[in-house]
């Protein structure tokens, strides 16, 4: 049996050395490996025959041939592997001399990214973090955290899309929950933006979507005041238009912050006159905000004692479309070349 394996060996493999395709290959590895009827595998098969003392040294021998030979193919196989790849490179050869072709349609950013990448890029120089939250969001964070119970009119005007037989889900309505989840999450002192897609049951027109976006803005320290929201406002409209605006605050609603304004800018698509973009009445409700409300705080693991802080929700599509003169928000989805190509 020792020189029927040694002869299996040895003639193994020059065989394999003498392959010249993966097919030969295969069927001599079937030959010799195959679990029925492989040479080798008869061979091992056979050894439970023998005595015991036989077996020990014979088994052993029989062994090392099977992983000489194992390896053997894999050698092989990857040399004929090379050989097929180094065929095919010398047919797809390319001639890195020949000139290009003229590009003739370059893509570039829809003007909401760009919008949203300035805006980041203006708050992380302020100090401010980047975060995103879920757009499918908890009644509770969307909602009961801020302040807003089952019983709030703030509902109606936040109506959205709910998920079938999960009451408690709602397509996020703001990007305010993201407000409890960063303070649950880094606590306090904290900055922090998150810009990302929201949901409203809204009939559309030229300034309403049922689809669009914000960036909320957080900031909680110690003694934040009116002013200091004010100051960051501004930064952020000049930032972004690069032109300065006129603003006006006025007191607005909000059930998670106390005092609430809205804050509006003078419509730079019509200069003021009245247009689609700013509902015929010269100003863009540009930036809801305010100082956040204490039980909002708590609801973030915070003391509203020793913490305060200041929030806003931009309507960054409006914004966007404030930065380039468009006067219907629907193009901004629409996915039309004509419209984007503009850009
Ligand atoms: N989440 C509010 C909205 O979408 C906007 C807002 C954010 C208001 C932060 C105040 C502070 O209507």
């Amino acid at each position: 049996m020792q020189s029927q394996l040694e002869k299996l060996k040895k003639e193994t493999l020059l065989a394999i050395k003498s392959v010249k395709d993966k097919i030969d290959l295969e069927e001599l590895e079937n030959n010799i490996l195959g679990r029925k009827g492989g040479e080798l595998t008869k061979i091992m098969k056979g050894l439970k025959d023998l005595s015991v003392d036989v077996k020990k040294e014979i088994g052993k021998l029989a062994n090392e041939v099977k992983v000489a030979v194992e390896e053997a193919f894999i050698s092989k196989q990857i040399e004929l592997s090379q050989e097929e790849w180094g065929e095919q490179l010398k047919k797809e050869r390319i001639d890195i001399s020949q000139p290009s072709l003229p590009v003739k349609d370059r893509g570039h950013l829809h003007p909401m990214t760009v919008v949203h990448r300035e805006l980041e890029e203006l708050f992380t120089s302020m100090g401010f973090m980047v975060l995103d939250g879920p757009e499918l969001e908890s009644d509770y964070y969307n909602f009961e955290a801020l302040n807003i119970p089952k019983t709030s009119p703030a509902r109606d005007s936040q109506d959205t899309f709910f998920i079938k037989d999960h009451a408690n889900w709602v397509m996020r309505t703001h990007t305010s929950p993201v407000q409890i989840r960063a303070m649950q999450k880094y606590g306090a002192p904290l900055r922090t933006v998150v810009t990302g897609r929201c949901f409203r049951n809204e009939a559309t027109d030229g300034s309403h979507e049922h689809t669009f976006y914000q960036m909320e803005g957080l900031v909680i320290d110690k003694n934040i005041s009116i002013s200091n929201l004010v100051a960051v406002m501004k930064e952020l409209l000049q930032g972004v238009l690069k032109k300065e605006v006129e603003v006006r605050l006025r007191p607005g609603h909000f059930d998670f912050v106390e005092p609430g304004f809205e804050l509006d800018m003078r419509c730079l698509v019509c200069g003021g006159e009245g247009c689609g973009a700013c509902k015929h009445s010269g100003w863009v409700e540009t930036l809801p905000c305010g100082l956040v409300h204490p039980e909002v705080i708590k609801a973030g693991g915070l003391d509203p004692k020793q913490w305060t802080g200041f929030a806003f929700g931009l309507g960054s599509m409006r914004l966007c479309m404030q930065k380039y003169g468009i006067d219907d928000i629907r193009l901004l989805h629409g996915g039309d070349l004509r419209f984007l190509k503009q850009f």
